[in-house]
C-alpha cells in the first residue's frame, strides 16, 4: 500500500513515520510513503502558497493551484484515481470502522492544510473524504494525517508481527480491551490477578472477556450498543447490574 501525502512540512511526517512497526514495514516494503511537498509547485518566485481570504477575516487560506499541481504529480501515473483524505476538523470524526475501510486500498492521498484551511474549490475538486481525528483544533493537518497513516498501516498484512494482534484490541468488535500485566508477579504490594497465573485458558478467557465488558460499561457505554454480544455476555452484564 502506498500513501502519498501532499504537506508544506514534509519532514514532519517522513520522520515520524519512520520509527519502530512502521519504519520496518516501509523496510520491507509492505508499505511505501512519500511526501510531497507543496510549496514545490508554487508558481511564486518566493515559493508562495497562501493569500489573504476574499471577503476578509484573520488568517491565510492555501491556494488551490500548488495543491492541484501537487495532487495530479501523484495521479497522473496512477490508473484508478485513489481516495483523497483532507484532514480537517469539519470532517467526519476517524473511527477504526474507517480505518478498516481505508486499509483495503492500493493506495492513499491525504491533504494537510495550514493557517486557515484550503481554498474550498480543491475539496470540491479533488477531495473524497474530509477526515477529522476529534473536536479540537490543531494547528495543521499533519499530525491528524500521522495518526490516521499509523491506524490504516497497522491494519495491513504483515505490518504487525502476528496477524492476530489487531483482532483481539479496544474497538474491533466495539468493546474496549481487557488489562494485561507482565512481570513482576508483584509489584508496590499489587498482586497480578491470581486466575492469570492459573494456566486455565478458558477461564482466563472468560475473565478477559468480562474485563472487557465491565471496562467498556463504566467508560464507553455507547459502545456497548454496537458491540456483537452473545447471550453469556448479557447474562453477566445483568448480573452485574443487579449485584
Ligand atoms: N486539522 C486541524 N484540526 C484537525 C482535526 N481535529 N482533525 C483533522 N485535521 C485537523
Amino acid at each position: 500500500m502506498k500513501f502519498y501525502i501532499l504537506t508544506l512540512f514534509p519532514e514532519m511526517i517522513q520522520s515520524t513515520l519512520s520509527y519502530s512497526i512502521l519504519g520496518k514495514a516501509q523496510e520491507k516494503n509492505i508499505i511505501q510513503i512519500e511526501c510531497i511537498n507543496i510549496r514545490d509547485f508554487s508558481k511564486n518566485k518566493h515559493g508562495q502558497v497562501d493569500d489573504y481570504p476574499y471577503g476578509g477575516g484573520p488568517g491565510m487560506v492555501m491556494q488551490a493551484p500548488p495543491i492541484f499541481d501537487a495532487y495530479n504529480s501523484i495521479v497522473s501515473n496512477i490508473q484508478k484515481k485513489p481516495r483523497v483524505l483532507y484532514m480537517s476538523p469539519q470532517g467526519k470524526t476517524f473511527n477504526q470502522e474507517m480505518a478498516f475501510s481505508f486499509s483495503k486500498e492500493k493506495e492513499l492521498i491525504f491533504l494537510c492544510g495550514h493557517y486557515e484551511g484550503v481554498d474550498e474549490r480543491i475539496i470540491d475538486t479533488i477531495v473524497t473524504d474530509e477526515v477529522s481525528i476529534g473536536d479540537f483544533v490543531l494547528t495543521g493537518g499533519e499530525l491528524a494525517a500521522i495518526c490516521i497513516i499509523d491506524s490504516i498501516a497497522r491494519l495491513i498484512p504483515g505490518v504487525l508481527g502476528k496477524e492476530a494482534s489487531f483482532q483481539q484490541e479496544s474497538f474491533t468488535d466495539s468493546l474496549l480491551e481487557y488489562p494485561q500485566y507482565t512481570r513482576p508477579s508483584i509489584f508496590l504490594d499489587q498482586p497480578v490477578p491470581e486466575i492469570l497465573l492459573s494456566g486455565h485458558h478458558e477461564k482466563i478467557e472468560n475473565w478477559r472477556r468480562q474485563q472487557s465488558l465491565l471496562r467498556t460499561m463504566k467508560r464507553r457505554p455507547d459502545l456497548l450498543e454496537k458491540a456483537n454480544l452473545s447471550k453469556q455476555d448479557w447474562d453477566w452484564i445483568k448480573s452485574i447490574k443487579e449485584s
